[in-house]
């Protein structure tokens, strides 16, 4: 086995062969979802806490889900309704997890670096589940893996992200994963939403919209982050729409075989239409659908379940 770190703190450290170690890992998990029972006794008795100081639907519900279906306790924490709200600190937050000994944490956090900062001070094992604009490496393994189900792998496909790179923990995490294996990477937005220097992290860069999905195997959009948004990025949604929206007549420039993915939650009439946020080349459910598998493969890998699991 292929990945035997203590945390999931990000993409970019990890290795192509950890990362395709998670992926054929989840490959196992994934069966277990299709069962009249869904559910492995593998990680009885762990406990799993879910830390969320942001808010979420999909990641947050996955994990719960995840956990339950390893047989794992699941603990749900928010931030709201906790003692985080009388004014506790994110370090005694931890402090008190640590005092009663769960096997994993779980964070999400709006500061980049949440996440190494809480894995510093515990024993459990920590998953980022996406630290302010750093990473969302879940969200990220779980594009890969949806990619690999539709095209059968990942090196040597060309894969177009549009929209707000520079705020994307996802786009961040995406590029680092898909790099590693061996995808060529383009990156499309308006001037103020791109990577300053996109060669550095071995993408190309264009403000092109068709030209970003021409020959793309996969069409990626991303969310508008208006909670990321300082000074106005662009002159409204309304313009971004109109010049970095896809639609029917955008998607058209790419091949038909193209998949289209987004990792929610989706500004629609934004940064896709609905006729393609719900069209045949959507694989947009199919992205939330393998967040489960990808998800018990990592908390399966973290909690100690290096061997054979129990089916
Ligand atoms: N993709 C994603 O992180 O969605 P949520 O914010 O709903 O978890």
């Amino acid at each position: 086995m292929a990945f035997a770190r203590k945390d999931l703190l990000a993409i970019e450290p990890l290795s192509a062969e950890e990362i395709t170690a998670i992926l054929e890992a989840a490959e196992g998990f994934a069966e277990v979802s299709t069962r009249e029972v869904k559910k492995v006794p593998t990680l009885r008795g762990k406990t799993v806490v879910n830390l969320f100081f942001e808010p979420s639907t999909r990641t947050r519900v996955s994990f719960e889900i995840a956990e339950k279906r390893l047989s794992a306790d699941a603990v749900n924490f928010s931030s709201s309704g906790s003692s985080v709200s009388k004014g506790e600190t994110l370090l005694d937050t931890v402090r008190n997890m640590e005092a009663m000994a769960p096997d994993v944490l779980v964070i999400r956090h709006s500061a980049a670096g949440a996440a190494e900062f809480v894995a510093r001070r515990t024993r459990a094992a920590v998953v980022n589940a996406g630290d302010g604009r750093h990473e969302h490496p879940t969200q990220a393994l779980l594009d890969l893996f949806t990619i690999r189900r539709h095209k059968g792998q990942i090196e040597g496909l060309t894969v177009a992200i549009v929209g707000d790179v520079q705020n994307s923990r996802v786009a961040r995490s995406d590029i680092h994963g898909l790099t590693k294996l061996g995808a060529k990477v383009r990156v499309c937005g308006p001037p103020t939403m791109l990577p300053p220097r996109p060669e550095v992290l071995g993408v190309e860069a264009t403000t092109d919209v068709r030209r970003a999905v021409e020959g793309a195997d996969v069409v990626m959009a991303l969310r508008i982050q208006k909670e990321r948004l300082g000074r106005a990025s662009f002159p409204s949604l309304r313009e971004y729409a109109r010049f970095f929206g896809i639609d029917r007549s955008v998607l058209a420039a790419a091949p038909p075989d193209a998949i289209v993915m987004h990792p929610g939650p989706i500004n629609r009439g934004v940064e896709l239409s609905s006729d393609v946020a719900d069209g045949p080349q959507s694989v947009i459910l199919d992205q939330v659908e393998s967040g489960v598998a990808v998800r018990m493969a990592v908390i399966y890998l973290l909690a100690g379940g290096q061997g054979e699991w129990t089916s």
